[in-house]
């Protein structure tokens, strides 16, 4: 399964999430290659803090690929891992334009309060471009750093704005803001992996990966 955290807005939580779900599914077994198609190379740093730290199960980790290395490190590695997880984003990266050919699912995430409406708009406009030029890709969108209360006004306006863009599959439990996440991601982890254990971490991220992988 091929999986693009992406989004054309910066600071919403691509890498975040895309780590989380990286060790989560390492955890589970499987091989993972997560690839880090952002300049910045927060995954990749993360990544290796994991490598470091010898934790169990390791995560393939790509150095930063543009547009055309992308296109050419899924094409040579897609069959040789179980997933592939992307974290892509950037309003003109051609990263994720390459990645929305070849990826099976894209998870667009949302912060309460962005409300730069260009982006989903931008977001919108680049699954167009690939629906015209391929079958079969699946698109989520979801709130991250959502407020504690699932009915908070920030939250709500959040979800308000995705019932105009039909085209993202809105996935309607958030993943809340907690340390949890920052902490494990900027460890190269996923909350299962970190102490103390955060119990509505650990339900909000199994959710997520039984939406994306279906277990
Ligand atoms: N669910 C969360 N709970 C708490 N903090 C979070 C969560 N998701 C993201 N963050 C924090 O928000 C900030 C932005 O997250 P992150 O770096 O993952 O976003 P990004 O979309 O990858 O940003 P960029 O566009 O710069 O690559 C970071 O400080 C991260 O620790
Ligand atoms: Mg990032």
């Amino acid at each position: 399964m091929i999986i693009t955290v992406g989004n054309t807005k910066g600071g919403v939580g691509k890498t975040t999430l895309a780590v989380n779900i990286a060790a989560a599914r390492a955890i589970q077994g499987k091989d993972v290659l997560l690839i880090d198609a952002d300049r910045q190379e927060t995954a990749q740093t993360a990544i290796s803090i994991r490598a470091n730290n010898e934790v169990m199960f390791g995560i393939a980790c790509s150095t930063y690929a543009d547009g055309p290395i992308l296109r050419s490190q899924l094409l040579q590695q897609k069959d040789k891992y179980d997933d592939v997880i992307i974290d892509a984003g950037g309003r003109d990266s051609t990263a994720l334009r390459a990645a929305l050919v070849l990826t099976d699912i894209l998870l667009v995430p949302y912060r309460p309060g962005s409300f730069d409406v260009w982006a989903l708009q931008d977001i919108s406009n680049l699954i167009s471009e690939a629906r015209s030029m391929r079958d079969g890709l699946k698109v989520y969108s979801i709130i991250n750093v959502a407020d504690s209360n699932p009915n908070s006004i920030d939250n709500r306006e959040a979800a308000s704005i995705f019932s105009e863009y039909p085209e993202l599959e809105f996935i309607p439990s958030h993943i809340v803001g907690r340390k949890a996440f920052s902490n494990a991601a900027g460890a190269g982890r996923c909350v299962f992996e970190i102490k103390p254990q955060d119990e509505k971490a650990n339900s909000e991220l199994k959710n997520l990966i039984s939406i994306l992988f279906g277990c």
